[in-house]
């Protein structure tokens, strides 16, 4: 109530289309006209912008039909990438893998070529994986 009592100081600094939007811990968003991804470290109340309009958030999908090429598989502790494994060749491959734990999180960077395979030193609970042409995958 104080800071609405204050009126265009408050709206000003938090417009009502923003607080709908606000960016949450661990969220990816991506710019659909340069490619820029980023993902978010602390909460905060404003639209992430590039190239001059809203980024995206990316919600991660958890089905890939028959092939199950992207959907991260955890087995005694590694990741990897589809129940058939993803293909990594130039045009297409898994950027990255995210490993998650309730305390902590990491991801391995990919190139063309490698396997889509990571193995953190802490026990996994969640995995993340990012191809260049098929977006965002997470475990179920
Ligand atoms: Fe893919």
């Amino acid at each position: 109530m104080f800071l609405l009592g204050r009126g265009k100081s408050f709206k000003k600094f938090f417009p009502l289309s923003s607080l709908n939007k606000m960016t949450q811990k661990k969220e990816i968003y991506k710019c659909f006209v340069c490619g820029n991804i980023v993902e978010v470290l602390h909460n905060g109340a404003g639209e992430l912008v590039c190239c001059g309009q809203p980024m995206r958030l990316m919600s991660p999908e958890t089905q890939d039909g028959d092939q199950e090429k992207h959907v991260p598989v955890i087995q005694e502790n590694e990741i990897i990438v589809g129940e058939k494994k993803h293909p990594m060749e130039k045009e297409h491959y898994i950027e990255w893998i995210e490993a998650e734990s309730d305390q902590e999180s990491s991801k391995k960077f990919l190139e063309p070529g490698e396997e889509p395979v990571y193995k953190p030193n802490f026990q996994v609970k969640k995995a993340q994986a990012y191809c260049n042409i098929h977006g965002l995958w997470a475990t179920r």
